[in-house]
């Protein structure tokens, strides 16, 4: 059995083709291949939804042949298609799952809409049969969760997000110091040589299962002026507004105050840059950690797992696994390729449901808001 997924729910253009091994239950990644525009949209402060549809046009058919070649196999022996049906941005989704509908209506196989966070959160368990029952904690640029993991689409929220992602957090605190895009690489590489205890930041809503590091970017915003490095922003003119993207992509209103964040004004003395990283990046870690472990022992599982970009973060991966095996838990994450957004993720996914029989209608609309579970 060969799958080809392809996935387009932002601004990567990433195509895989996965194979069943012979005589195993696991399966074996042939190709993998991702296209970025990060260069494209930094200009823009944020994914620009009609560049990142237009780019995925140009990028997806240059992979379809370059994964084709890698795995020495022609489309027409592809024996079913998928790809990232939702969440994300509906002009970017679209592109892929028109690709993956075409394909599959052509050779006349199977096609497969898979949820993205499914992508994520099944990653850890890339190449395996099998999913151990488990608490997920699925890290990324859009999403923050916990979830009760049973089996391959039995899932159960256990907290989100009520604000920005912790993704989201890195990026937007990224920007306030004056540092590149994506912001959790680049504050994880500053944090790396600074004091985590320096400043003592906000750990949002400690006693819910949900998420918040938005109280944490303001406490940032605030941080600043004090020590006198950026401008206050609470001097600025407050009142006119203005339309930009947000780090998903979307427009919307902002105020002079948000507006003054967006100056990458980046501090100077950089013994107080990477201790500011290092304390942001700590109380980042701190939450994600402690509510994990919370929601492992209330759940009853014998393995944790996490999953996203911000996954690839080595202090978040310690932390996390040093604290899974304190509490006795099982810990277990996809390497940091895997993390970041794939199709390698989708197609693996996509596999796990075809061995469930399960596979999709063509008519199968992509979904912005695509929902995991209630
Ligand atoms: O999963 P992903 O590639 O895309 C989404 O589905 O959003 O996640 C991207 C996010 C970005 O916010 C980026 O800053 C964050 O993952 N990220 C990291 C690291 N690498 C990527 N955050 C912290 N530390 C990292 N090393
Ligand atoms: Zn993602």
């Amino acid at each position: 059995m060969t799958i080809l997924a392809l996935e387009t729910s932002c601004d990567e253009t990433a195509v895989a083709i996965l194979r069943c091994r012979n005589g195993h239950s696991g399966s074996e990644l042939l190709a993998s291949e991702v296209a970025s525009q990060t260069a494209e949209h930094e200009k823009f402060g944020g994914v620009v939804p009609e560049v990142a549809s237009r780019n995925h046009l140009v990028h997806a058919p240059r992979l379809l042949e370059r994964v084709a070649r890698q795995a020495k196999v022609e489309i027409s022996q592809i024996d079913a298609f998928a790809a990232t049906s939702g969440p994300g941005l509906a002009s970017s989704l679209m592109i892929g799952a028109s690709i993956a509908k075409g394909l599959a209506i052509g050779f006349g196989k199977p096609y497969l809409a898979i949820n993205h966070l499914e992508g994520h959160l099944l990653s850890p368990f890339f190449g395996e049969a099998k999913i151990k029952a488990n608490v997920s904690l699925v890290v990324s640029g859009g999403h923050t969760m916990s979830i009760l993991v049973r089996a391959v689409g039995d899932y159960k929220i256990i907290g989100r997000t009520v604000d920005d992602a912790a993704g989201e957090g890195f990026d937007k605190i990224a920007k306030l110091l004056g540092l590149g895009y994506p912001g959790g690489p680049e504050i994880e590489k500053r944090a790396a040589n600074g004091d985590p205890k320096r400043f003592d930041l906000p750990r949002s809503m400690p006693d819910s299962e949900n998420f918040s590091f938005s109280g944490l970017k303001t406490a940032v915003r605030y941080l600043l002026p004090k020590l006198g490095v950026i401008p206050n922003p609470a001097t600025r003119d407050e009142g006119s507004h203005s339309r930009s993207l947000d780090s998903r992509g979307l427009l919307r209103d902002q105020s002079a105050n948000e507006r003054s964040t967006r100056s990458p004004r980046r501090p100077r003395d950089d013994k107080l840059l990477n201790d500011l990283c290092s304390s942001v990046q700590a109380a980042i870690v701190d939450v994600l950690v402690r509510k994990t472990i919370a929601a492992a022992k209330k759940h009853d599982v014998d393995l944790v797992t996490v999953s996203g970009g911000v996954s690839c973060n080595r202090e978040l991966r310690k932390q996390l696994g040093e604290a899974c095996k304190r509490h006795g838990f099982e810990f277990k994450t996809a390497e940091p390729w895997l993390c970041t957004d794939n199709a390698a993720m989708i197609a693996f996914a996509a596999m796990l449901k075809l061995k469930n029989d399960v596979s999709s209608s063509v008519t199968q609309e992509i979904d912005p808001n695509l929902a995991l579970a209630i």
